[in-house]
């Protein structure tokens, strides 16, 4: 059972309208609500999630016009500027590993590319929606000639099959909107109140791995390059792979991914999803929960049960491909705390 559909089950029969995705990421959520006819308030403090929402939620134009302003990018020759300097790598007999010892995401032929394209969408001055929608496909066709496990936290040592393909850019999948949309970027904590039927949370949990540093398991960390070419401002960077200087382990992290507990013995993650539902008026809250994050599942469902009536857990199980509502009990709960299983709340305040 995918995410997707199960969330949309949950939802589906309930009296809403309008959708509040708080921790938007990928924005597969919020696309998904705007294309069953919610009004989507879809958030997220990172550029490209914003750069994404944008995009799929608020293009405004017909689609004969994003395929040209795509085409006319996809015409646009490649240099070695920025990008092919920090990123772009050689190919020694398939092996990534260049002459100062470091690996690159994606070979020098695409970083080409990249730095040309990337100079193109600035030289065009477009509005906000249609450089959004140039930047979306520009970073979906790195995505599939990319040389990494995903992110960009390593880059693999041998080349992947896929980054010797010369990078061409599409049209995103855009979609229809019957509402007027609205995106906003910003740290879930500073919003304010937002008024939706239902708020989704699908905070980063940090990993149980006491001995992993925050640092690699923060979104902006593994996602660094996407802020570098949306913003395009050649930053600063630091370490084998290349980050921005303002991912540094220093930099404060998200609370929803701290590991440690606070003085009163309790997750600081835990605290922030408290803190969380606690700001939020919606009438509904559906919470994601995955069960290798740090939150442990009772501590959840305490903060939970204090704020209103759980009406749902389900458990999606992704091996079986199935989705299973379970009974509310803490003797469930500690029973089925498996790594790796993921789990959506549904709360009714
Ligand atoms: C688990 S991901 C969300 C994934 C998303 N549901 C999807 O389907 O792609 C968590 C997201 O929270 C964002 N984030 C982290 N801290 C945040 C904060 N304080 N306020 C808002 N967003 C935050 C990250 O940028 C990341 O995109």
């Amino acid at each position: 059972m995918k995410l997707l559909p199960a969330i949309l089950e949950i939802v589906k029969p309930l009296p809403v309208h309008s959708f509040f995705d708080g921790f938007s990421g990928s924005t597969r959520v919020s696309q998904m609500a705007a294309q069953e006819g919610y009004q989507v308030i879809s958030n997220d403090i990172s550029d490209w999630s914003r750069i994404l929402a944008t995009s799929y939620l608020k293009h405004d134009k017909p689609l004969g016009f994003y395929s040209e302003l795509i085409e006319h990018l996809n015409a646009v020759s490649g240099y070695d500027g920025w990008f092919s300097e920090q990123y772009g790598g050689d190919d020694f007999g398939g092996s990534a590993v260049q002459s100062d010892g470091l690996k690159k995401p994606w070979q020098r032929h695409n970083t080409r590319k990249l730095d040309g394209i990337r100079d193109e969408i600035a030289r065009l001055n477009l509005s906000e929606i249609d450089e959004a929608v140039a930047l979306t496909s520009l970073m979906l066709a790195l995505d599939s000639v990319d040389s990494t496990l995903g992110h960009f936290s390593s880059y693999l040592r041998k080349w992947s099959p896929r980054s010797y393909k010369k990078m061409i850019l599409k049209t995103p999948h855009l979609f229809e909107n019957n509402c007027d949309q609205t995106v906003l970027q910003d740290d879930i904590f500073n919003l304010g109140e937002v008024e939706a039927d239902i708020a989704y949370f699908d905070p980063p949990y940090g990993s149980n791995n006491e001995k992993m540093p925050p640092s690699r398991v923060r979104y902006a960390s593994y996602y660094h390059l996407w802020t570098s070419i949306i913003k395009n401002d050649k930053p600063e960077l630091f370490g084998k792979v290349g980050r921005r200087v303002d991912t540094r382990d220093s930099v404060a992290i998200s609370p929803f991914e701290e590991f440690r507990r606070g003085e009163d013995g309790r997750f600081l993650a835990v605290a922030a999803i408290d803190r969380l539902i606690a700001q939020t008026h919606a009438r509904f809250i559906l919470l994601s929960y995955s069960s290798g994050g740090r939150a442990t599942i009772s501590e959840l469902s305490e903060v939970l049960t204090s704020y209103g009536n759980v009406k749902k857990v389900v458990k999606i199980d992704h091996k079986k491909n199935v989705m299973a509502e379970m009974k509310w009990s803490k003797k469930w709960l500690a029973d089925n705390e498996q790594p790796f299983n993921e789990f959506l709340f549904l709360l009714e305040r």
